[in-house]
This record gives C-alpha cells, sequence and structure tokens, in this order.
C-alpha cells in the first residue's frame, strides 16, 4: 500500500483509510454482541493485513459502539498503537438527547468538544487521537471556542493535529484565522458517482443542470497543503453490484464501463472507483466503509491501478450524466 503525507502534519498515511462507521452493529442502545465483536475485529485485521494504517472514527458512529469494538484490537495485535493513525470526529449530536424534545444539531462549544474528546479516549483506550475532525460545520461557531478547545486538547497531548469535515474553502479560512494549530485534511463525500468536488470548476461560467457549489474548496485546500479525504469513496455500492429496486441510468452506465475496466485492469470493480479517486493530482486519501473482509481486499489493489486521463474522463463523464462543457 503506497503511503502519503497528511497535509502539513508528520503523519505517513496509507492512501485507503478505513472508515470504521459501521462495525459497532446498530445505530441504537442495542448491546455489543459476541458476533458484531468478532465481525469489527476481523474487518480492522483485513484492513491491517492489507496495508491500511489509517482508521476514521467519530464519537457519534453506531452511538459510540464502533469505537468501543475498535478497542478491542490492542489486544489481538501487540504494540499497534504507535503503529496505526487513529482519527475520530466531534460536532454532532443526536436528536432527544439529552432533553426529548432536542433536534438533531452541531456543536463546537469548548465544553463539548472537550467532554466529546475524552469519551471517545475511553471507548477507544487511548492516550491520544493522532487526529480530531470537526464533524460538519455548526453555524452558531464561536471560533475562539473552537481556539480554546484546540489549544487545551493539544498541551495535554490528547489530540496531535486537527481538521475539519464537509467545510467549504471560506469556512476552513475563518477557523484558520481563530485556531493556532494548522488544518491538515477535509473529509468529503466524494466518488464516481457524487462529483461536485470537480464539477464546479469544471463547468465554470456554464449554464448546468446539476450544480452543487464546493466554492472553491479543492483549489483551497490544494494550496493550503490540506489533505482532502474521500467518503463514500465506494459510491455506497450503488455501481459494484448492489441491488436496487430501480437503477438510474447513470447508476447503469456507470456500473457497465467499471466492470469493463476493471475486467481490463484485472481487478474487482471496487478496485476501480479508488484507482479513479487516487489518480486526481490532489492527492485525495480514500476512505472505505465496507465491513465485509472480501470488498475491503477487492478495494485496496485500486492503489496500484493506473488510469490513463482517457480512461479517467471517461468514468468522470459518465458518472456525472453529462459531457464536458
Ligand atoms: N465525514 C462525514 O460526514 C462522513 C459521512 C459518511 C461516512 N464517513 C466516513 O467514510 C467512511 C466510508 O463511507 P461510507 O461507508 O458512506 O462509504 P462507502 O465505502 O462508499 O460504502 C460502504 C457501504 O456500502 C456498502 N456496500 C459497498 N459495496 C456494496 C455492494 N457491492 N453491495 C452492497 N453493499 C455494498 C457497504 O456494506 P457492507 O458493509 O455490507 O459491505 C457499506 O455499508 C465511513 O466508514 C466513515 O468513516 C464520513
Amino acid at each position: 500500500m503506497k503511503t502519503q503525507t497528511l497535509g502539513v502534519s508528520d503523519l505517513q498515511v496509507s492512501r485507503i483509510a478505513y472508515g470504521c462507521m459501521q462495525i459497532g452493529g446498530k445505530w441504537d442502545r442495542s448491546p455489543i454482541t459476541p458476533d458484531i465483536q468478532r465481525d469489527a475485529i476481523k474487518a480492522v485485521r483485513t484492513a491491517l493485513d492489507e496495508g491500511i494504517n489509517f482508521f476514521d472514527h467519530a464519537d457519534i458512529y453506531t452511538r459510540g459502539k464502533s469505537e468501543e469494538v475498535f478497542s478491542a484490537i490492542w489486544s489481538e495485535v501487540p504494540n499497534l498503537r504507535g503503529k496505526i493513525i487513529l482519527q475520530s470526529k466531534v460536532g454532532i449530536r443526536f436528536g432527544g438527547e439529552p432533553d426529548p424534545h432536542d433536534v438533531t444539531r452541531y456543536d463546537f462549544s469548548t465544553s463539548h468538544i472537550l467532554s466529546t474528546v475524552e469519551s471517545s479516549l475511553k471507548r477507544l483506550k487511548t492516550e491520544y487521537l493522532d487526529v480530531l475532525l470537526l464533524h460538519r460545520p455548526d453555524t452558531l461557531m464561536e471560533p475562539e471556542e473552537v481556539a480554546r478547545a484546540f489549544d487545551e486538547l493539544h498541551q495535554s497531548g490528547k489530540v496531535r493535529w486537527f481538521g475539519v469535515s464537509n467545510e467549504t474553502a471560506p469556512q476552513m479560512e475563518l477557523l484558520s484565522h481563530y485556531i493556532r494549530q494548522p488544518i491538515v485534511t477535509n473529509q468529503v463525500e466524494f466518488n464516481v458517482l457524487h462529483t461536485h468536488l470537480l464539477d464546479e470548476g469544471v463547468n465554470f461560467n456554464q449554464y448546468v443542470n446539476r450544480m452543487a457549489r464546493s466554492v472553491g474548496t479543492l483549489e483551497y485546500c490544494r494550496l493550503h497543503n490540506i489533505t482532502l479525504q474521500s467518503w463514500g469513496s465506494l459510491a455506497n455500492g450503488r455501481v459494484t453490484g448492489r441491488k436496487v429496486e430501480q437503477a438510474t441510468k447513470i447508476q447503469t452506465e456507470t456500473t457497465a464501463l467499471v466492470a469493463e475496466l476493471a475486467k481490463a485492469k484485472d481487478v474487482a470493480p471496487e478496485a476501480i472507483l479508488i484507482a479513479w479517486i487516487l489518480r486526481h493530482p490532489a492527492k485525495i486519501q480514500a476512505i472505505i466503509g465496507t465491513t465485509r473482509p472480501e470488498r475491503i481486499k477487492a478495494a485496496c489493489p485500486g492503489d496500484g491501478v493506473e488510469l490513463s486521463r482517457e480512461e479517467w474522463y471517461r468514468l468522470y463523464t459518465v458518472g456525472r450524466g453529462e459531457e464536458l462543457p
């Protein structure tokens, strides 16, 4: 597995990361069963065997159970902590908590950030996080509050590096103005069916059917050496065989092209999706979230697949569902 440096940090990370969002079972308060625990460790071990050294968490994933089941890896694989990179996130609060009337909301207050990190460290059974991300922009953010929390976490050694997720360039610029630590990563949704990160620059000054503004986020990250991480890298299986009631034309055509390229390169379709992300010169780190060992193994060879400019643009065009301007 190839590696790269994460932003301006000193972390050497695998180009493919493992997303632990689903390893804790259901997103409710049901307990962790022995089966869930066993499958989680099987997935994590498979990722390690494939050369992945980066594990992505969030406090909310399966309501804390993902972090909890992950911690069993310390006794399974001795002396592992210093060899892997652990990232978690903070800032999303579930509806109904703590008060039944509470709606789902975002919270970047100092107290919420600090207490959440404490809980994540306990569940993960570790002394520190390598990276902490702000999960989704909190429009009520007081940047001084974030700065205070980051300083305290950094000075105490509980968090080494900081980043954001789902943020635009101006949001990162605003935060950077207040915090003393560099933003090393921005985690955003990106895959062959979800290309808004690229579309804005490509479609500039055109009338287009579909446009989700990314406000120069790709260019901002490249200019400031902030590594983009892609979530949803496998497009949730939508072009690699997930059974759906009625596939769209884009889905059907993309599935066919992904299969054709996979055959030509003698890899699984999942590897083509990863190769497409890694081919971009922004050096995006691809996060895969499948819990199935066979799909982890199918995706990882993607870091060794070379896609030509022509193959890459064919996939981009079919996934966008329209010709370039
Ligand atoms: N920052 C954010 O806001 C954010 C949001 C979402 C996710 N994330 C992170 O990114 C990681 C990856 O995201 P993701 O899980 O959404 O993306 P993904 O890797 O594109 O999708 C994985 C999901 O798709 C399913 N899948 C894949 N191939 C399939 C197939 N052929 N047939 C049926 N199902 C298939 C997997 O099920 P199986 O497990 O059964 O294979 C799994 O539920 C997460 O684990 C998390 O760490 C971050």
